[in-house]
């Protein structure tokens, strides 16, 4: 596996790319690396002849210096489990590699409104340091395709909206959620949680699956929201946000829409877990439909 942590030796390595003629899969992170990731990677390699992972804490994206701060850095771990993976390079660059001018003052890709709902509201300007970095990155690079997880979903329609309205010439490939065995989403933020949080987290997926539920049985969303909302601040969470949304606009909906999800964000602690399930809805029902025909997936 190379290890690139300059911009000219992946140039290089891009230019041999395309010498060889083989397409080239990125997965873009910020390291500590699970499984995840490694579904991610694994997808990455079905739809490409190489794959690169860049692992990098993006500054840009943390609006909390605390949080940056004590984001889990497992460099060599992280270096080892790719090289198990078979991926064939890594991306590693330091903070003045990618912000040599320094970030105040810099040139970034406003995520526009989908950038400021739900986690954007909540973390104002971390979707603009998003869609910045991964425009860099993806220039840097110059993927055929790159893979980004379900798991944040809000990432990914802001993702979406930056590949086709800067016209970047890449495929995306989206992984679903992996879990663990009880539901909760693997998360490089998990291991902050104490047993006894651990304990109470995979509550999170069960509140969203039990309002999918809700909602497949013909529940109003409104009603469904705040039921959910309810029992998981019950089981000792602080809720921030648990709301239904269009898949695109993340648009807050209060009637089921064809392309739907549930989103939330909700606090143990200190810890802020998110999570999100897409509601299907095979067509757009009206208000007076007796029986919702939702599937969960
Ligand atoms: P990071 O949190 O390291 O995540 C890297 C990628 O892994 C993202 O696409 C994320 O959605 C995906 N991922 C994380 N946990 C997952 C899980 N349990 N199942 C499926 N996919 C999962 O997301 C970022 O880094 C950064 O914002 C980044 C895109 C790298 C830009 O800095």
């Amino acid at each position: 596996m190379r290890i690139l942590r300059d911009i000219s030796s992946l140039g290089a390595w891009r230019r041999d790319m395309v010498f060889d003629a083989r397409r080239v899969g990125f997965v873009p992170t910020m390291g500590n690396l699970h499984t995840g990731h490694m579904g991610l990677i694994e997808t990455a390699r079905h739809h490409a002849d190489a794959v690169i992972v860049s692992v990098f804490v993006n500054p840009l994206q943390f609006e909390d210096r605390a949080d940056l701060a004590r984001y889990p850095r497992t460099e060599q771990a992280d270096i080892e489990a790719l090289e198990r993976a078979g991926v064939d390079a890594v991306f590693l660059p330091t903070e003045t590699t990618l912000y040599p001018h320094g970030q105040k003052g810099m040139v970034r890709v406003d995520a526009g409104p989908l950038g400021e709902r739900m986690e954007g509201a909540a973390r104002p300007g971390h979707f603009t340091g998003v869609a910045t970095v991964v425009a860099k990155l993806f220039n840097l690079v110059g993927p055929d395709v790159a893979v980004f997880g379900e798991k944040d979903a809000q990432q990914v329609a802001v993702i979406r909206r930056l590949v086709s309205d800067l016209d970047f010439a890449v495929e995306l490939v989206i992984e679903p959620t992996h879990r663990e065995p009880d539901g909760l989403a693997i998360s490089s933020r998990n291991r902050f949680l104490s047993d006894e949080q651990r304990r109470q987290a995979p509550a999170v997926h069960r509140a969203l699956k039990r309002a999918a539920e809700s909602l497949a049985g013909g529940h109003s969303v409104p009603a469904t929201l705040a039921g959910a909302r309810h029992w998981l601040s019950q089981q000792g969470f602080d809720v921030d946000y648990l709301v239904y949304c269009d898949d695109e606009r993340f648009e807050e909906q209060s009637q089921l829409v064809p392309h739907g999800r549930l989103l939330v964000a909700a606090r143990l602690g200190a810890v802020r877990l998110i999570d999100n399930l897409a509601v299907h809805t095979p067509q757009a029902l009206g208000p007076t439909a007796e029986r919702v025909g939702a599937a969960v997936s």
